[in-house]
């Protein structure tokens, strides 16, 4: 008997939906024990959100500060398992706080140690830098992630910004923002094909090798790759970090300077999206010919799990 555990935290239902398609043949199996475990906060993120709450969980999210956990004493996470499945989603180019904070626990200390986690991503698209953080989490905890398998939303860098802004502040991913845009987050299509990885990791969990894991997700197009993104993502990161340090700085002088400064951060992402990427897009375009090998040796590091 094999015995996996899927850890895993969604507000709309999206991720959750992705791993159980990608789960669905180890749950099917009767050599597979396969469990739940549903990541709760003592308090919870409203969804949908609000604009206030939306920008006010930035500094936390993107410092990575963990916030306070319920059922840690969930007998679940006292076992140990052949395969963890951790599937989390990004926010502020970060694993959101409730993944990051349930891997900072004390319980992740022992339920991770020397275990093999294939995690899955369920994000807008900018996934790159929040995966090399997630390597840092699970390299701490001595876990050995063996696989990655990311979804997002195809459609354009700034129709999806648009579209899952939408969707975040009105909790519908149903409605078409004025009816016009296309429907947001990760497309029915993909979420319902997602289930082609579930055999590959069905096969690797018997065998108890997983050296060619990650391989074989990639051949089946488990991380598509856009170089663009990744330039953007670094770029973001740099000045999400001084963004976020700033924020805490002032929120330690009264909390009204700290409301002030995440209202200023809400302004200057705006400006960011809609100024500085397009022009960050036509640097790049201008650079293209020049960086065939930049861009090669980026897809083949984020298709990998090690960490550089
Ligand atoms: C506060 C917040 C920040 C987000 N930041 C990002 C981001 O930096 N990159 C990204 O690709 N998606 C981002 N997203 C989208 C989420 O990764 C995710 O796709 C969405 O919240 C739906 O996930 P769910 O399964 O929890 O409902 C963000 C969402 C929220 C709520």
């Amino acid at each position: 008997m094999k015995k996996v555990l899927v850890i895993y935290y969604s507000q709309s239902g999206q991720l959750l939906e992705i791993t159980n398609n990608i789960t669905k043949d180890l749950l099917a199996d009767s050599e597979v024990n396969l469990s739940f475990y549903n990541i709760k906060l003592k308090e919870d993120y409203p969804f949908p959100w609000s604009k206030d709450v939306f920008y006010n969980t930035f500094p936390e999210s993107f410092s990575q500060t963990p916030t306070a956990l319920n059922d840690l004493d969930n007998p679940l996470l006292k076992e140990k398992y052949d395969l963890i499945i951790f599937s989390y989603q990004v926010w502020y180019l970060t694993p959101s706080i409730p993944a990051n904070s349930f891997l900072k626990s004390d319980i992740a200390t022992t339920l991770f140690k020397n275990t093999p986690v294939i995690t899955i991503i369920g994000c807008r698209n900018m996934w790159y830098m929040a995966q090399d953080k997630m390597k840092q989490l699970l390299l701490n905890l001595d876990a050995n992630l063996v696989g990655n398998i990311v979804l997002t939303d195809r459609h354009i860098n700034h129709v999806s910004v648009v579209t899952i802004v939408h969707w975040m502040m009105n909790g519908d991913k149903t409605k078409r923002y004025l009816g016009l845009f296309p429907l947001p987050g990760i497309s029915q299509k993909d979420i319902d094909t997602a289930i082609k990885f579930s055999p590959t990791i069905l096969k690797h969990l018997k065998s108890g090798n997983y050296d060619a894991t990650q391989e074989e997700l990639i051949k089946q197009d488990a991380t598509r790759i856009k170089p663009f993104l990744i330039l953007v993502d670094r770029k973001a990161n740099l000045i999400f970090s001084f963004w976020s340090k700033l924020v805490l700085r002032k929120e330690k002088i009264s909390i009204q300077k700290r409301e002030k400064y995440v209202k200023l951060f809400s302004y200057y992402l705006l400006f960011a999206i809609w100024v500085v990427s397009p022009i960050v897009f036509i640097v790049y375009l201008l650079a293209y010919p020049f960086t065939a090998k930049k861009r090669q040796l980026d897809i083949n590091y984020y298709q990998r799990t090690a960490l550089k």
